[in-house]
C-alpha cells in the first residue's frame, strides 16, 4: 500500500518530486507558505517531505505542529547559510539537529543530493541517480527508498541518521561543482557497486 504524501514546499523541489511521486501513481499534496495549509498538508500525508529553505525549517516545524509525529518525515534540505555556505559542520547535520526538534517524527535525510531538474524521473543523461537515504527507523527509511525507487532513482541506504552529515556536505559540494566551477546542473552522482 503507498503511503499519501504531503510535501512543504511547491518550488522547484516540492513540485518536481510530487510530478514524480503521482506518475508512480502515489496520491500526493503539496503546499507553498500558507501555515494553514501547512498543518493541512502535513497532517494529511502518511509520510511528509519538507522541501522548504533550511532557513525557514523552524517556521514550517512551528506551524505543521503535532502533523508529523510518528510519521517518516523526509529531509530534502541543503544546509545552507543566505550566501550559501555550508551552515553546518562536520560533528551534526540539519537532519540531526530536526530529529532534536522533533523527536517524535522519524526523520529521513534523502534526495538533497540530486538536483531538482532531475526528481521528477529520478534520472539524467539517460541514467538512474544514486540517491542516498539516511535515518535511524529501518521501517520509515525502506518507505523513503521505495518512494525513490518508484520515482526512477537507484536507490542505496546510507546507514543511520548521523550520516547525513556526509550527504549534507556531498549536497554541497553538488552545488559546488554545479555552479561554482560552472559544470551546470546537468550533473550528477552514481554508485558504481
Ligand atoms: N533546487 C534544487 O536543485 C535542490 C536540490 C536539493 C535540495 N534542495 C533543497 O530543497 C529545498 C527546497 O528547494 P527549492 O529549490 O524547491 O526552493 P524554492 O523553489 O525556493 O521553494 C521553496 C518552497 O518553500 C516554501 N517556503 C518558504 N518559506 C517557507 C516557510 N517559512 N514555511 C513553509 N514554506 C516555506 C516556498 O513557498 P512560497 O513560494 O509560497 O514562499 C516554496 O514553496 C531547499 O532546502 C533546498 O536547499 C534544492
Amino acid at each position: 500500500m503507498k503511503p499519501k504524501i504531503g510535501i512543504i514546499g511547491d518550488g522547484n523541489v516540492g513540485s518536481a518530486l510530487k510530478r514524480g511521486l503521482e506518475r508512480a501513481k502515489y496520491e500526493v499534496k503539496n503546499v507553498g507558505h500558507n501555515p494553514k495549509g501547512v498543518q493541512e498538508t502535513a497532517a494529511w500525508g502518511e509520510a511528509v517531505i519538507l522541501a522548504v529553505p533550511f532557513a525557514a525549517l523552524d517556521d514550517t516545524l512551528r506551524e505543521m505542529g503535532k502533523a508529523a509525529e510518528g510519521k517518516p518525515l523526509i529531509d530534502v534540505t541543503n544546509v545552507l547559510t543566505p550566501d550559501y555556505q555550508l551552515a553546518l559542520g562536520c560533528t551534526t547535520s540539519g537532519a540531526e539537529e530536526l530529529q532534536k526538534k522533533v523527536p517524535s517524527a522519524k526523520v529521513i535525510k534523502a534526495f538533497n543530493t540530486a538536483f531538482a531538474g532531475h526528481m521528477d524521473t529520478g534520472r539524467v543523461r539517460n541514467e538512474a541517480i544514486t540517491f542516498f537515504a539516511a535515518g535511524d527507523d529501518g521501517e520509515a527509511k525502506a518507505t523513503v527508498l521505495q518512494l525513490g525507487r518508484d520515482i526512477g532513482f537507484d536507490a542505496v541506504d546510507a546507514g543511520p541518521l548521523r550520516n547525513a552529515r556526509w550527504l549534507e556536505t556531498l549536497g554541497y559540494f553538488h552545488i559546488l561543482l554545479g555552479y561554482n566551477l560552472k559544470m551546470g546542473t546537468d550533473i550528477e552522482f552514481k554508485l558504481i557497486r
